[in-house]
């Protein structure tokens, strides 16, 4: 891979996804695609920006050629939450858009494609427990729907086509730097932004609802490490189970006490409750050790310290 496009640079994992690659592959060499979203100064202080759109062909097409693309990487995705809400728009951003890419990457080439699953391709019948790497995926948000018709379609792209195509099924991710947008899991990010400046937060689920979770720079580290993994010892392509750590909403409030003693946290449940029920407690990702030797790095306490110390700088500053 020499030349790298990030579609969907602006979110939450593409923002910092860009700059770590960027550090790997040169400023020049990854390029930030955005969409309406203005970009970070960081994003467009350390390499290319443009504006692109996965559901736009002839923009992606020009960006392509332009910088000789040869990777592409598709952040770009409505979440749980947005979906449920506007289910056409989620289908045709994370469906369409999808396999527009695939397509480009077919037509010109490209050394690799990664297509970030989730969690949410599970279901409330799937084992919740150390849901294996195989099981049931029978999602009840259109959502999780995307993410395995996605899954599929990447691992078709590969055997179909020969082509690289690499996936993780990321759990709700944890960050400081871009704040996730209509997700589920966002609860475990907001939880900190209004421990640093209320000392209080009301959350959207109860106070048991338990998910696998992932701090970013161990996101960062489990894309980087499969993007760079020997295609030859991949036994799966577009879903591996990715595990980090689990906790209760409970837990977390207990974390930041340890910080803030003083933290209060109420619970006033609405319809996202049902969305994280219909997903897993903990997932199993034996698979990803194996095949690419995943280990995560960070649990619940010290995420929490690194958390509140990177929101309670952005406090002082008067940024958030
Ligand atoms: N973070 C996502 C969501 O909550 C799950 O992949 O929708």
């Amino acid at each position: 891979m020499k030349n790298i496009l990030v579609v969907g640079s602006a979110g939450q994992i593409g923002s910092e996804l860009t700059l770590a690659l960027r550090d790997i592959y040169g400023g020049d060499h990854v390029i930030a695609g955005v969409r309406k979203t203005k970009p970070s100064e960081k994003l467009t202080s350390t390499g290319p920006c443009e504006v692109v759109d996965a559901l736009e062909t002839d923009a992606l097409i020009n960006v392509v050629k332009k910088y000789k693309i040869d990777a592409i990487i598709n952040m770009a995705a409505i979440l749980s939450g947005t979906g449920e809400k506007n289910p056409m728009l989620a289908w045709d951003v994370n469906m369409n858009g999808l396999i527009n890419i695939l397509e480009i990457a077919r037509e010109f080439n490209m050394k690799q494609v990664l297509v970030p699953s989730s969690i949410a391709v599970f279901g409330p019948t799937t084992p919740v427990d150390n849901t294996p790497q195989e099981t049931i995926l029978k999602p009840t948000t259109i959502y999780g729907v995307t993410k395995v018709a996605g899954e599929l379609l990447g691992d078709y792209y590969v055997k179909r086509y020969g082509m690289d195509v690499r996936g993780l099924r990321y759990p709700g991710i944890i960050s400081h730097e871009t704040l996730p947008g209509g997700g589920t899991t966002d609860y475990a990010v907001a939880i900190y932004y209004e421990a640093v400046k209320n000392k209080k937060y009301t959350c959207f689920v109860n106070e048991n609802t338990r998910l696998p979770m992932m701090y970013m720079p161990d996101c960062l580290k489990a894309t980087i490490d499969l993007m760079q993994a020997d295609f030859d010892k991949l036994n799966f392509h577009s879903d591996y189970n990715v595990g980090a750590m689990d906790f209760t909403v409970a837990d977390m409030a207990e974390s930041i006490r340890k910080h803030i003693p003083e933290f209060e946290i109420n619970y006033e449940p609405d319809f996202r409750q049902a969305i994280a029920d219909s997903w897993p407690n903990s997932v199993d990702d034996s698979a990803a050790r194996e095949d690419w030797g995943w280990k995560p790095e960070f649990d619940l306490d010290a995420m929490t310290a690194d958390m509140l110390k990177a929101i309670g700088e952005k406090h002082a500053k008067g940024l958030i």
